[in-house]
């Protein structure tokens, strides 16, 4: 078992031995990766928004609480502005209070109306958020930690352009909860960066989508290995719904719309559909013919291989960053400058 390099009130919040949290992943982030980060020391959220019915996503916590033994795991609760998008939440709730989770990612709009129902229920709350404002606002509301992510995030990174270490640096200045941060870390030298910014976790996913126990076709994860740090883009920021994606076909072919003028969900069809990445993409492996959240952390996937070993190499990249660092500062370059 791998030594903690880190203990601080992240790994006590959450209960695990490394500070490292796999976000919530529409349509990716179910039992088998969330049980594999989990069962290597490290947190993960199922994203209940992926299952089809409640029933099918009760089955899943059920079958993750198999998986990891006892440990405890987490849920995301993503709430979206788009009117009945968000019907289900108290139930996403509800059931995974009932299953026995009491650790929650949230994301999206105000924790406001969850936060009390988690707390009542004996959960903690990490609300997750692009600016130091909203979390201000979060911290009032009584969240147990927030995380920041920047404008390099794979997913939607919303409307505010700061990236990662600029978001960071500010929210350690000015919140007194844990803060985490997440966007663009692929590597265990960034996550030794963040702690020594003030962080207390990073939250990742996009270096996570080629664990093997994702359920995506082999395809799409061998395009993710070939891509270097510029296999990204940011879609449908002129309709302030900024989302970073993989630079595929369809990404591109949304791209020229927008510059021809589609100001509106509805003018891009079908090409932004979820069920389309789910069936061609995901399922099928046609890699180019749907929307795929990425962000260039994806960058530093270099193989096809268990989400543990991914968590093992963050971790022992980040023992070997530290240990560079302390050499240097103890007897680095300042030491023979000054002799
Ligand atoms: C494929 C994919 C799907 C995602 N879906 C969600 C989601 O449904 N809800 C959410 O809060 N975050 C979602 N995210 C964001 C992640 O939880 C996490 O914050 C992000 O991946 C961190 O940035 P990184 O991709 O640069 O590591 C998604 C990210 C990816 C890559």
């Amino acid at each position: 078992m791998q030594a903690t390099l880190f203990r601080n009130r992240i790994t006590a919040l959450f209960g695990i031995r490394h500070p490292i949290l796999l976000g919530g992943m529409h349509q990716l982030g179910r039992s088998g990766v969330v049980a594999a980060v989990v069962n290597a020391g490290a947190m993960g959220f199922i994203t209940p928004r992926s299952f089809d019915d409640l029933a099918v996503y009760r089955a899943d916590l059920r079958r993750c609480r198999e998986l990891t033994g006892g440990k405890p795991f987490g849920v995301n609760l993503t709430i979206s502005r788009r009117a009945g998008f968000n019907r289900d939440a108290p139930a996403w709730i509800a059931i995974a209070l009932e299953e026995g989770v009491r650790h929650f990612e949230s994301a999206g709009t105000s924790p406001e109306e969850i936060v009390g129902p988690i707390h009542a229920g004996g959960g903690v709350l990490m609300h997750k958020c692009p600016s130091v404002r909203h979390a201000l606002t979060a911290e009032r509301l009584g969240v147990d930690a927030v995380a920041l992510v920047g404008m390099e995030e794979g997913g939607h990174p919303g409307a505010n352009q700061l990236p990662t270490f600029v978001n960071g640096a500010v929210a350690v200045q000015r919140l007194r909860v844990p803060v985490v941060v997440g966007g663009g870390i692929g590597s265990g030298r960034q996550i030794a960066a963040a702690m020594a910014l003030g962080a207390e976790g990073v939250v990742m996913g996009s270096r996570f989508m080629v664990a093997s126990e994702v359920e995506m076709h082999v395809a799409v994860k061998q395009r993710i290995v070939e891509l270097d740090e510029h296999g990204s883009i940011a879609i449908l920021g002129t309709l302030n719904d900024t989302w970073r994606v993989m630079a595929n076909g369809t990404a591109r072919e949304v791209q020229k719309l927008e510059a021809a003028g589609a100001r509106r969900h509805e003018d891009f069809g079908d090409l932004i559909l979820s069920t389309r990445t789910r069936e061609r993409v995901y399922r099928d492996g046609r890699v180019d013919e749907g929307i795929v959240s990425l962000g260039p952390a994806g960058g530093f996937a270099d193989a096809i291989e268990p989400a543990g070993t991914i968590v093992a190499r963050l971790v022992d990249e980040a023992r070997a960053a530290m240990d560079t660092l302390g050499q240097r500062w103890v007897a680095g370059d300042g030491d023979r400058l000054a002799a």
